[in-house]
């Protein structure tokens, strides 16, 4: 990693490089868009007079608000203004600390290094690999402002546990959805725990609004009250029955946070217009990739390298990605071995999606390269994700099992 020499020069946006010669490959969308999404599209195109600002987004608020049962909602172009807005509410300024899990994408920490806040990396829980609740408790200091817990790949991080953790210090909790929209816990959706949910509407995820787009759901009206202008260049409409409207203007400017510049986070009407369908086939879509996940669980059950993360009791587990760890060290081969005989030998594209955030030269050359995450030190190196999609067919799933089993049987017998 950061060697120049490796750095390959492409137009491939996405990072995930040539899908090109292999059997099975991850697609860059998890399923294809339904016609009445495409409809709604079309309808704004035509029909509507605005093309941002307008009654799509507010539809689109409301149905969030009420898919989620979160107290107050503002859509956003992607998640990571939505964090980044979370961030800027949580007032955070240089010499405070913020703990972030260590394994997640480079976005969910992004806003809150660029804050001027120290990151401090938290440790996954071995059984769930997603945070764990006592090794963040463990890096609370007098400095620490806030934490993120992040249902990745779709677990709900464990957020009773969290949040008696930071109730007791005080702290500022941001819950980074992006992965798991109607992952819950108990019934309660992921992002209606903390302060702040922020979820992600980006192509590849579990639901999508044209490629790009976010939520960001927030808890307390004090909150709420500063998100609109902060998302959208301070800007707030003058009372509407004066009697000359050009009087003094359109709208007034201001700032909602003492010396805080706000931006442009919004999102389009033709997104919004989507957005509201697309939450309607969410359940359809968590349930498909659930029903694919335990299919595939189950049929390596019997493979005793290979293990998944354990679902807590209560927990709704919505698989945005099928994640694996793979223990080969009986006959000496670790996940590498692994991967090299199922891209070259069998054509499956298995990808190791993020390495630890610590050891990218970005967080290192932003002063955030410490760490001490010994679980996902012992663990990451050894996990992979397969192809994913919803509604992978049935002969696709039963050709990665096969391809598994005899890879790891060629591995066991040297
Ligand atoms: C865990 C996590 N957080 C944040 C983001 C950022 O989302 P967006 O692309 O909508 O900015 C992503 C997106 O890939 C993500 O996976």
């Amino acid at each position: 990693m950061g060697d120049p020499a490796r750095l390959v020069k492409t137009d491939d946006a996405s990072g995930r490089g040539s899908a090109m010669g292999y059997r099975v490959s991850p697609p860059a969308r998890m399923r294809r868009y339904a016609e009445d999404e495409v409809d709604a599209v079309v309808e704004v195109m035509v029909e509507a007079e605005a093309q941002t600002q307008g009654r799509y987004l507010r539809q689109f608020e409301a149905d969030f608000k009420a898919q989620m049962g979160a107290n107050h909602a503002f859509a956003v172009d992607n998640c990571t203004n939505a964090l980044r807005l979370a961030a800027i509410l949580c007032r955070l300024a240089p010499g405070d600390e913020v703990i972030i899990p260590a394994y997640t994408f480079c976005a969910t920490a992004i806003p809150f290094g660029a804050s001027g806040a120290k990151i401090v990396w938290a440790d996954i829980d071995r059984n769930t690999w997603v945070v764990d609740p006592r090794d963040i408790e463990r890096k609370i200091t007098s400095r620490t402002k806030a934490i993120v817990a992040v249902h990745l790949l779709g677990m709900p991080a464990d957020m009773p546990a969290i949040l008696s953790i930071t109730e007791r210090h005080g702290l500022r909790v941001i819950e980074d959805c992006a992965q798991s929209p109607g992952a819950s816990i108990g019934g309660k959706q992921v992002g209606t725990f903390g302060d702040f949910g922020c979820f992600s509407f980006h192509g590849a995820k579990n639901m999508t609004t044209l490629g790009e787009g976010g939520m960001l759901a927030v808890r307390s009206d004090a909150d709420a009250l500063l998100a609109a202008g902060l998302r959208h260049n301070g800007v707030r409409a003058y009372a509407p029955d004066r009697p000359r409207y050009w009087v003094p203007a359109m709208s007034d400017v201001d700032i909602d946070i003492e010396g805080v510049w706000p931006n442009n986070f919004c999102i389009g009407e033709a997104q919004c217009a989507l957005g509201s369908v697309a939450l309607r086939r969410l359940e359809e879509t968590n349930n498909t990739l659930i029903d694919q996940a335990m299919r595939l669980r189950a049929a390596l059950a019997a493979v005793e390298e290979i293990s998944f993360a354990r679902v807590p009791q209560g927990f709704r587990h919505i698989f945005h990605a099928f994640v694996l760890h793979f223990d080969g060290s009986r006959f000496g081969k670790n996940r590498d071995d692994l991967l090299d005989l199922l891209t070259t030998q069998y054509g499956i594209r298995a990808i190791v999606q993020y390495h630890p955030l610590y050891r990218y030269p970005l967080f290192q050359k932003l002063g955030a390269g410490e760490h001490d995450c010994p679980t996902l030190e012992g663990w990451w190196d050894n996990s992979f994700s397969l192809p994913w999609w919803c509604g992978m067919p049935e002969e696709t799933m039963d050709y990665l099992v096969s391809s598994l089993q005899s890879a790891i049987a060629q591995l066991r017998s040297g």
